[in-house]
């Protein structure tokens, strides 16, 4: 049994494989945390210490005990109200005015399987994989009740959380603040790690001591954004890559959101993960509740990168569904950096001819095929097809493709309206605007509002109607801006406050019925390429274009930060032609290609301006990814080094029975008379030989792990190298 509940001391004891989880229902009705990490037996209430604290109040139930007060006992769910001053995870605004929630244990619930959201994305895992526990917790007066889920994946070492607030009472309240995890520590010190960044250069990763005060972290853009990922690690700070303790709190959710880390006047250290809570007031009617979106926890007592392994085999067993979860995606050509607006169905035809002669499975018409849309300054809304300038229909064009064995995919922004548009001038009350105010323009584009229906039936309809003129097999979703101008003309002005939170629900709900309508069609996810990447998007969209910038080099650094949460098969990546449109660098065709193979890989460039020797470069690649595809998708994926601090970038995948390796390596720097560089291996059976395929010389695992193997020492800027091994499986003699 992974959940445990004793009646006589009211402990709950979540076991994952090499985790506990433990809290306590105290003798007043609190629910305290107890603890959080590698794996223990027995009570740990004797944690819990009381001293009579200065200016620390004590809830009038305890008579007069000065020493119990909820200023610093661990919580398991700390609201506002109870005398806590620290960061919470809930406050709820009364009929009343006051803001008081007092929340008692009420009955619990264990459960075989992982519960579910309606209307948001979440784990999920069957009755053998999974269970649930539910604790409904009460405010005796307001009657507001909150059901606290957990659901336990033991074997993946993976607790999920959320929270259903319900408004039991009889007046209207107003949630002002509520996230699903809020963690306390009684001991320890602890770093914060961020993956912060901006449009072409996201999740850098940042690493911050948790001091006194409170560090935040999160988005108000309306998505979860290019500048935070929604994603964070709690890390000893003595945690590396290969050993300590640290916590993942991963967010399931693609808008606005907020972290909070804070070390407290004991020494004891809080973080809080759900909605971001400016601009967010919710009002929930009597009987009415609001789910929050879960987090998904984890600890490793082994350094990030076991914390990492786990986040990738739930995010590629538990998390992303449908046809694309466990099978190749294709290799595909784009036509953005291609052609970017230029372009005519002769031109998609070209790339298709092309695509067809260097490997490649798909061709996708990016931005530009539909109404009035030469250049970013219109048409968006107006999702019919353009056939003036494709020379042709739709379904012409896409039977032309295919007839060249190749698949064909389109590219679509559905939530987004250009003022110069049909539909913007038919329903200008459909993008979201404060009236009286003129918008934030972002791309000179409005945002519709996706918390009403008709707008999204109005939208959904006319994306129906295109993809059902021929056989797509693949969409790319695009999201090209922040949200700046909240406001739903469709809500009365009380009602304004939950309108981020129902657009990103909008969302869902639209993808959902994509999903529902075309089950073998593959969703891409991207905002401005990484401004959208996160664990919600990923249960509707397979893989989510990493970034706008593909240039190899920003690339390793881009897609390091993202390999902490995300594994490498729902990276979109692709090689782009030099000099690179973004930097303007120039690195070789076979380092772009080695940097590119650590995703879903494609391509982003114009093949007719390839030379002949580039072109047989490029089937050798894609012969090579196909070659080593499961390896990628399925294998462990392990960090070898620190592309901000070291003077090259190493990353290897590992298969599940630890006999294909493949090591990948990009060196950074290029100096005169050059030291020799090392990399070591992880992840091999120390006992085992491995052939290397190209050389054919052989190494045991436990050499390769322990000492490494030296790289060339060429000239040149940013050499790659790659070595696949192979187990010797007669031993090797
Ligand atoms: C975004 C995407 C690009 C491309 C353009 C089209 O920036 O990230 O890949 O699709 O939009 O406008």
């Amino acid at each position: 049994m992974a959940i445990v509940y004793h009646q006589d001391t009211r402990i709950f004891t979540l076991q994952t494989a090499h985790t506990t989880y433990q809290m306590k229902v105290d003798a007043y009705g609190f629910l305290l945390h107890l603890y959080y990490g590698g794996k223990t037996d027995g009570d740990m209430d004797y944690l819990l210490t009381y001293y009579d604290r200065g200016f620390s109040g004590n809830p009038a139930d305890v008579a007069g005990d000065r020493t119990y007060s909820l200023d610093m006992l661990p919580q398991e769910y700390a609201v506002m109200g109870t005398g806590d001053y620290r960061n919470h995870a809930l406050i709820v605004h009364n009929a009343d005015g006051s803001d008081c929630c007092d929340l008692r244990y009420v009955r619990h619930q264990i459960r075989d399987g992982k519960y579910g959201l309606t209307g948001l994305p979440a784990v999920s895992a069957g009755e053998g994989e999974a269970q649930t526990l539910e604790i409904v917790l009460e405010d005796p007066v307001s009657h507001v009740q909150v059901r606290l889920l957990y659901g336990v994946l033991a074997a993946e070492d993976i607790i999920t959380r959320s929270a259903v607030i319900r408004n039991c009472g009889s007046e209207e309240i107003i949630v002002e603040k509520a996230a699903s995890a809020c963690l306390d520590f009684i001991t320890g010190e602890y770093d914060l790690i961020s993956f912060y960044g901006r449009h072409t250069m996201e999740r850098n990763v940042q690493r911050t001591p948790v001091a006194h005060g409170s560090l935040m972290i999160g988005s108000l853009r309306g998505t979860s954004s290019h500048q935070y990922n929604p994603a964070v690690i709690l890390a000893e700070q003595s945690a590396t890559e290969d050993a300590g303790g640290c916590y993942g709190l991963m967010f399931v959710y693609s808008g606005n959101f907020q972290c909070e880390a804070q070390r407290d006047q004991y020494e004891q250290t809080r973080v809080v993960m759900g909605l971001q809570s400016d601009k967010f007031h919710y009002p929930l009617g009597s009987g009415e509740s609001l789910a929050v979106p879960e987090t998904v926890l984890c600890y490793s007592g082994e350094g990030f990168g076991v914390l990492s392994g786990r986040y990738h085999r739930l995010i590629r067993k538990y998390l992303i569904r449908g046809r694309y979860a466990d099978c190749p995606r294709p290799v595909l050509i784009n036509s953005w950096e291609a052609s970017y607006f230029d372009f005519s169905g002769e031109t998609i035809l070209s790339l298709a001819r092309e695509a067809a002669d260097l490997g490649i499975d798909m061709v996708v018409m990016d931005d530009g095929w539909f109404g009035k849309r030469p250049d970013d300054n219109s048409g968006l809304g107006d999702w019919q097809v353009n056939e003036e300038k494709l020379g042709c229909s739709l379904g012409e064009l896409i039977r032309r493709v295919n007839g060249l064995g190749v698949k064909f995919g389109i590219w679509i922004e559905p939530e987004m309206v250009s003022e110069d548009s049909d539909l913007y001038r038919q329903h200008p009350d459909w993008a979201m605007r404060v009236p009286g105010r003129k918008p934030v323009y972002g791309r000179n584009q409005l945002v519709l509002d996706f918390s009403r229906k008709d707008v999204r039936d109005a939208v959904f309809e006319q994306i129906c109607a295109v993809l059902d003129q021929g056989n797509i097999e693949y969409v790319k979703w695009d999201m090209n801006r922040s949200i700046a101008d909240v406001y739903s003309a469709a809500l009365p002005a009380g009602c304004q406050g939950r309108v981020t939170y129902d657009y990103v629900l909008g969302v869902y709900d639209f993808l959902e019925r994509l999903m529902e309508r075309y089950p073998d069609m593959l969703i891409e996810g991207c905002s401005g390429g990484g401004g959208r990447f996160d664990a919600g998007m990923l249960y509707y969209t397979p893989q989510i274009w990493c970034s706008d910038n593909t240039d190899a080099v920003d690339r390793v650094r881009i897609q390091y930060g993202t390999s902490f949460f995300y594994p490498v098969s729902v990276a979109g990546s692709h090689v782009s032609a030099v000099p690179n449109h973004q930097t303007g660098r120039s690195v070789s065709l076979h380092t772009r290609g080695v940097v590119a193979m650590a995703g879903t890989f494609g391509y982003e460039l114009d093949p007719a301006k390839l030379t002949g020797e580039e072109r047989e470069e490029i089937r050798e690649q894609i012969r090579r990814y196909k070659d080593r595809e499961s390896v990628v998708r399925c294998g462990r994926y392990y960090r070898l080094s620190d592309p901000y601090r070291d003077a090259y970038a190493a990353w290897m995948f590992v298969s599940e029975d630890k006999k294909r390796v493949l090591l990948s390596v990009v060196m950074l720097e290029t100096h005169g008379n050059m030291a020799v560089t090392y990399v070591r291996f992880q992840g091999l059976r120390p006992d085992v030989l491995y052939e290397d395929q190209r050389t054919r010389r052989r190494h045991y695992g436990s050499a390769l792990m322990e000492a490494g193997i030296p790289m060339p020492v060429e000239p040149g800027e940013y050499p790659a190298y790659e070595m696949e091994l192979r187990a010797v499986e007669d031993g090797g003699s």
